[in-house]
């Protein structure tokens, strides 16, 4: 297995919470205005509210860090409860006290705002149950540019679970392969047994396309995953 796969002694979230808020905790206060680019889904959501309670006890400040949106559906009215948008802003822009947002509402902008800012320094991922990151979904090379994907069926469902009887859309925006390759940093939080196969084919199987995680191990990563979803 390749380096920097730290699994974590049980299978609780809190676990996985904790050792998360501690490794973005730690380059925050080493570089306070951090860019970071920012899954939703619900792996990272415990990480974020442990940051927020650090925030709260005034142990941690975020006002100088910029979060940079991952991935949006496409064609939902403003509002819509389904925006990714919305859910980074509830679980990890306001609780976390950040004034500074890259949304990505049209790659061109959103390539060109990323530039300004010198690029992504830490990227917080999740693992798609197909070997996504974002909305890259397979086959996706490592220089697939921030576009309007078409969802897989895959993707479809496991995203099912997050809208509690609401269609999911089946178009989304991206940041590309290229973005989250370019990271500084990379950390892959990956969480039950039903992730397992997918973690043991992005961390041990060929670089390919048809796992885009496989391309992290060309970055500087660190993967937090719990003793079920170790491969
Ligand atoms: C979703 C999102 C990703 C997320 C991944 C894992 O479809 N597009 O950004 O990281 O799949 O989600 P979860 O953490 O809910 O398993």
């Amino acid at each position: 297995m390749s380096a920097g796969v730290q699994i974590l002694p049980d299978a609780q979230a809190l676990a996985l919470a904790g050792a998360g808020a501690d490794w973005l905790a730690r380059r925050i206060e080493h570089k306070p205005d951090l860019t970071i680019l920012v899954a939703t889904g619900q792996t990272p959501m415990g990480m974020y509210a442990a940051l927020a309670a650090r925030v709260q006890a005034g142990t941690l400040d975020c006002s100088r860090v910029t979060a940079v949106q991952l991935d949006e559906y496409v064609g939902l009215e403003p509002g819509d409860p389904r925006s990714l948008s919305g859910w980074m802003e509830r679980a990890f822009v306001v609780p976390l006290g950040l004034r500074n947002v890259v949304p990505l509402d049209d790659p061109a902008t959103f390539t060109a705002r990323l530039r300004d800012l010198g690029g992504v320094d830490v990227a917080i991922l999740g693992l798609g149950p197909n070997g996504h990151l974002g909305f890259n979904e397979p086959p996706s090379g490592p220089d697939a540019p921030t576009r309007e994907v078409t969802l897989t069926p895959e993707s479809v469902a496991s995203n099912r679970g997050y809208w509690d009887g609401l269609a999911v859309p089946t178009h989304a925006i991206t940041a590309g392969m290229d973005v989250i390759l370019a990271a500084r940093e990379t950390l892959l939080l990956v969480s039950g047994a039903h992730k397992r196969a997918i973690l043991g084919a992005a961390l041990d199987g060929p670089e390919t396309p048809d796992v885009p995680a496989s391309f992290l191990r060309r970055t500087a990563l660190t993967v937090l995953a719990d003793r079920d979803a170790r491969p």
